[in-house]
């Protein structure tokens, strides 16, 4: 297992010159960490083809999949579609849930990853923040309950990024200690109740350069999932490399 795994998700940003700008500053990286980085679909060919070249130590992931993997579904993008570029795919983000997307698509998603070899990164949270984290842990429950019924192949592995919705994007990150309490509660269930070999969560919601530690410190959060820093690779690599 890798030590830590840090994801960029650079959502609807980004440009040839930044994806150079990651090459670049990962370039004399060697850390046994698993960096992956989440581009738009119209730049996973260009990144695919410069971390080959580059022999970079960056992985690549999509930010969402169509459920099915080929068909009438005019502007989507399959499993089929991303799996020449990406080994991983964000599945079920807030801001794609926020558009509609249920928990039984997500689920049929997450099939859809399995099935084609790609490793899915799932996010859950709450969207209000909430002085009872009991009500939390049943959020999270009912976000998690439909992998009980799907993952039947023990050896596959899956990402979870605990997002509370509240934390995103606006300087106002989740307290540690809640962070802590939240993943052990997704360790257990998972431990409990899916049928698979190995589960990285992950924390995410206005992780930057001065607070990432923090988190990495807690007992079962062994990730990061950046967006708005990601924007600025040499603070991802900061996140990364663990300089305040
Ligand atoms: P943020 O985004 O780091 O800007 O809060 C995280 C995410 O939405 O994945």
């Amino acid at each position: 297992m890798n030590n830590n795994i840090y994801i960029a998700n650079l959502k609807m940003n980004g440009n040839i010159q930044l994806i150079d700008k990651y090459i670049n500053i990962f370039k004399d990286y060697n850390e046994n960490n698993l960096i992956i980085l989440c581009p738009p679909f119209t730049l996973l060919g260009y990144s695919s083809h410069i971390i080959n070249s580059n022999q970079s130590i960056l992985s690549l992931g999509a930010q969402n999949i169509h459920h099915e993997t080929e068909g009438a579904f005019t502007g989507e993008i399959s499993a089929n579609l991303i799996k020449p570029y990406s080994e991983f795919s964000i599945i079920g983000h807030s801001e794609r849930r926020l558009n509609g997307e249920s928990n039984e698509i997500i689920t049929k998603k997450i099939i859809t990853c399995f099935k084609n070899n790609i490793k899915p990164i799932l996010c859950v949270g709450e969207y209000n923040y909430s002085d009872n984290v009991d009500e939390t842990f049943k959020i999270i429950e009912l976000q998690l309950k439909p992998l009980k019924n799907i993952i039947l192949d023990s050896q596959l592995s899956l990402l979870i990024a605990y997002e509370p919705v509240w934390a995103i994007g606006n300087n106002n990150a989740c307290d540690p200690d809640r962070v802590g309490e939240i993943a052990n509660f997704i360790k257990s269930f998972t431990t409990n109740n899916i049928n698979i070999n190995e589960v990285n969560i992950l924390y995410g919601g206005s992780v930057d350069d001065k607070n990432h530690e923090d988190y990495l410190n807690q007992k079962n959060i062994n990730g990061l999932l950046v967006g708005s820093a990601s924007l600025d690779p040499s603070k991802f690599f900061k996140i990364v490399t663990n300089n305040r």
